[in-house]
C-alpha cells in the first residue's frame, strides 16, 4: 500500500471549488465474484468538467453505466443534487457510434427521439433541433441515414442527440476514440464551446491523457481493479482552452502528476502479482 495514495471517501475528495452534483455511495459491484467496486463513495463537482483516467478494465465504463442506469449496482446509491436518476435529465454518448444511432432512422430523427419521448411537440422538436444545427455549424444532410455519414459524422449526430434533451449531466465514454485527429480536435473543442454555454456537469471517459486533462477541470485517476480513487489531479487553467494551453507550465505539470499516479498503480500492480 503505498502510503501517498488518497483515500476514497467523499469528505477528501474535489479541491474543485464547487458542490457536489452526483454523488455515489457505497457502491459494490462484482462480475463472476470478482470484486470491482468495494463500499464506493464518490462525489462529482457541479458544472464541472471531470475526466476519469485509469488501467483497462478497471471499471471506468462500468462506473458510468451504473451512474446512468445502464447497469444494475449490487449494492449503493446514486444522488444527483439529492435526486434519484429519475429525477434527472441525463445525456450518455457511448464510445461505438456505430450502434449507438437507429440505423433505420434518419439523423434528424435519432436527434429528435429523446425530445419526442419526453412528449416536446413537433414545433418544439423542429426547434430544438434547428438550435443544435446552427450551434453545431452543420453542413452535411440530417436527412441521411446514418451508414451514410462519415464516423465523425455519426459522432457528432450522437453528441447532438445527447444535448437534445438539455441534460444537467452529460456522461462521455471515449467520445472521440474512434475519430480521425482533424475530427476528435474540432469535436474537443465543440464539447468546451458546451461545455462553456451550458456549464453542463461533465463526465468524460478518455484513454488519451492530453484530452483528459485538457478539457478537465479534475482528472480522477483510478486504480486497477478492485478500483479505488488513486488521486484527484486538479487543472484550473482558464478557458477556453487552446492550442496553446497544451504547452503551459500548468498542464506539463498537470500531466506530468497523473503520468506518476498512472505509473505508481501500474508497478503497485506488477510488485503485487
Ligand atoms: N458484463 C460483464 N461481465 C463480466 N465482466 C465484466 C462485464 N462488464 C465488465 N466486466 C469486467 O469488469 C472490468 C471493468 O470493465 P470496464 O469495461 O468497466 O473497464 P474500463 O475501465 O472501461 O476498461 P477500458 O479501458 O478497456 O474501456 C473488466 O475487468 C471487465 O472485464
Ligand atoms: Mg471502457
Amino acid at each position: 500500500m503505498n502510503a501517498a495514495m488518497s483515500p476514497d471517501l467523499a469528505s477528501v475528495s474535489s479541491k474543485v471549488d464547487a458542490v457536489p452534483h452526483i454523488t455515489i455511495r457505497g457502491l459494490t459491484k462484482s462480475f463472476a465474484g470478482q470484486p470491482l467496486y468495494t463500499n464506493f463513495n464518490l462525489d462529482f463537482p457541479k458544472g464541472r468538467i471531470t475526466s476519469i483516467f485509469g488501467p483497462n478494465g478497471c471499471g471506468k465504463s462500468t462506473m458510468i453505466n451504473m451512474a446512468a442506469g445502464l447497469l444494475p449496482m449490487d449494492s449503493g446509491e446514486v444522488l444527483f443534487d439529492g435526486k434519484p436518476l429519475s429525477q434527472t435529465v441525463i445525456g450518455y454518448v457511448f464510445q461505438n457510434y456505430r450502434d449507438a444511432l437507429f440505423p433505420w432512422k434518419r439523423a434528424i430523427d435519432n436527434i429528435r427521439y429523446p425530445l419526442k419521448i419526453a412528449g416536446k411537440s413537433a414545433g418544439e422538436c423542429n426547434a430544438r433541433t434547428e438550435e443544435l444545427v446552427q450551434s453545431f455549424d452543420i453542413r452535411f444532410d440530417l436527412n441521411r441515414y446514418p451508414y451514410e455519414l462519415s464516423g465523425g459524422q455519426q459522432q457528432l449526430v450522437s453528441i447532438m442527440r445527447s444535448l437534445a434533451v438539455h441534460p444537467e449531466v452529460l456522461f462521455l465514454d471515449e467520445p472521440f476514440s474512434a475519430l480521425d485527429y482533424e475530427m476528435t480536435l474540432f469535436m474537443r473543442d465543440k464539447l468546451q464551446d458546451i461545455f462553456e454555454a451550458t456549464g453542463t456537469t461533465m463526465i468524460l471517459v478518455s484513454h488519451d491523457l492530453d484530452e483528459a486533462v485538457y478539457l478537465a477541470d479534475e482528472v480522477l485517476m483510478l486504480t486497477r481493479r478492485p478500483t479505488r480513487i488513486a488521486e484527484r489531479v486538479v487543472f484550473d487553467a482558464p478557458r477556453p482552452r487552446t492550442p496553446a494551453t497544451l504547452t503551459s507550465d500548468a498542464f506539463t505539470r498537470a500531466k506530468a502528476r497523473c503520468l506518476d499516479v498512472f505509473q505508481r498503480e501500474v508497478s503497485a500492480r506488477e510488485l503485487a502479482l
